[in-house]
């Protein structure tokens, strides 16, 4: 592959910062810019000095600029935690909509291919499981999720609308749970919640009673799966995800047993609109992409609680 100029809005997150690292050990360049509001400098501080690498602190709701070509625009700024949904739910909304848009635009002028980060929460609570890429979704637009499912399905209508319009070259990536390492402790989500109460042996809050399910895709899966999809000519959504469903119960016996806890386990009151299930149907992936993830549930988590516990994090 030529050596490419990539901007990656969202770069300082979870996902964004592991995507700088394989592109710079690719040998390319990279422009991150992120306005921190959920990432941190931290998770791209070691490539600082990299001539190849560029931070730019920047809130992508206002109109981007960016010196020179770019090759390639993947747009993962937004907040992502569920944590975050009622908190933050303006600027969910802002950077969805305009954040968007203002990619875009820069993709046009440039020329650029553009990839967005979209979400299985397309899908909401879903009527249809497991979930293909053709199904159009069970999203409640008013409740507390529905700022990040709307924005993300407006944020897609959007990239739709310049590839149609203005002949952009778009990608989307429908992203389902994923985890690794840099997740943020207080993120919200259950395995950064699982783990740091496992560690500090505290109890481990399941919602509900545990038996609703998520399918969960370690980092280093994902990230190839993203850079497969930027190579291949679909214009339509993707699903990348892990196709092996675990309920939440499952999920949080294994953390405490992979962590060697002795926490317990409590139930808690089950989150509004929180989806009953969740689970990819990634055969478009499979079939297109020759993608599939090849790290397991507990390899994956292992590496996630040794990353907690060096990090000091927990
Ligand atoms: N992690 C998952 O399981 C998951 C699942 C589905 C979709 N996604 C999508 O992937 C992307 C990255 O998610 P993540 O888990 O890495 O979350 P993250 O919060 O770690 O990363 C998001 C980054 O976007 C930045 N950001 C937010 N608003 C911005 C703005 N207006 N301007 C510039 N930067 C801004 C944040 O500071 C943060 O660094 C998001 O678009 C998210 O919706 C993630």
């Amino acid at each position: 592959m030529l050596s490419m100029r990539l901007l990656i809005t969202g770069g300082a997150g979870f996902i964004g910062s592991h995507l700088c690292d394989l592109f710079l050990h690719q040998g390319h360049e990279v422009i991150c810019m992120d306005n921190l509001l959920t990432g941190r400098k931290a998770n791209v501080s070691k490539h600082f000095g990299n001539p190849r690498f560029t931070f730019v602190c920047y809130d992508v709701t206002h109109y981007i600029h960016v010196d020179g070509p770019l090759d390639y625009i993947l747009h993962f700024a937004s907040p992502a935690s569920p944590a975050d949904f009622e908190r933050l739910a303006i600027r969910i909304l802002k950077v969805g909509a305009l954040g968007t848009h203002k990619a875009l635009g820069l993709a046009r002028a440039k020329g650029a291919r553009f990839l967005l980060a979209s979400t299985s929460e397309v899908y909401g609570d879903p009527l249809s499981h497991p979930q293909r890429e053709d199904y159009r979704g069970n999203v409640n637009p008013i409740g507390v999720r529905g700022v990040y499912d709307e924005a993300k399905r407006f944020a897609e209508a959007m990239t739709m609308a310049y590839h149609r319009a203005h002949g952009v070259d778009t990608r989307i990536v429908r992203i389902f749970n994923t985890y690794g390492e840099r997740m943020r402790a207080d993120d919200g989500r259950a395995i950064p919640n699982f783990i740091t109460q496992a560690l500090a042996g505290r109890p481990l809050i399941v919602y509900g009673d545990g038996r609703q399910t998520r399918s969960i895709c370690y980092i280093g899966d994902m990230i190839q799966g993203i850079a497969r999809l930027m190579e291949a000519p679909i214009n339509t959504p993707v699903n990348l995800g892990n196709p092996h469903e675990l309920s939440m119960l499952e999920l949080a016996r294994t953390i405490v047993a992979l962590s060697r806890s002795s926490s317990r386990i409590v139930f808690g009151e089950l989150p509004q609109d929180d989806p009953k299930v969740r689970l990819p149907d990634i055969t478009k992936a499979r079939q297109l992409l020759q993608w599939e993830p090849v790290v397991g549930a507990e390899t994956g988590l292992q590496r996630t609680i040794d990353w907690f516990r060096r990090t000091g994090i927990a």
